[in-house]
């Protein structure tokens, strides 16, 4: 089993070096606070907020993956190089059509040197 690293809040850390290593490697979620029943419902995730992660070949972010609860919704796969060999934010939206009452979203991220790392929660609302 990987090691899963989780978000912390980096105003609580004082390191910049070590506030980059955690920003860069968590995926961050952005949609609305809710949705509608049986209907499309898009949900951003992206790469770190404030610091941008490398696209070496030896180095990268492989995976972004998309989980209501534990339940896995949707996995998009990086090859080395898709985001030009430069350090930018690794960002994918996925399109889910919500049945149950509420989405309890978390989001993983794989980097290849720095294993894997999830997201906050965001609770989504689903309307009728
Ligand atoms: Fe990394």
């Amino acid at each position: 089993m990987p090691k899963i690293n989780k978000y912390v809040d980096i105003d609580t850390v004082e390191r910049e070096s070590k506030k980059d290593y955690i920003d860069r490697h968590s995926p961050f979620i952005h949609c609305a606070e809710s949705a509608k029943s049986g209907e499309m419902f898009s949900v951003t995730v992206k790469m770190g907020e404030e610091y941008t992660h490398p696209d070496d070949f030896d180095h990268y972010i492989a995976n972004m993956a998309l989980y209501n609860g534990d339940t896995l919704l949707a996995r998009a796969d990086f090859v080395a190089g898709a985001l030009g060999n430069i350090k930018a934010h690794a960002t994918v939206t996925f399109n889910i059509i919500p049945t149950s009452k509420k989405l309890n979203l978390v989001a993983q991220s794989y980097c290849t040197k720095h294993g894997v790392w999830e997201s906050t929660p965001v609770e989504v609302t689903v309307e009728d």
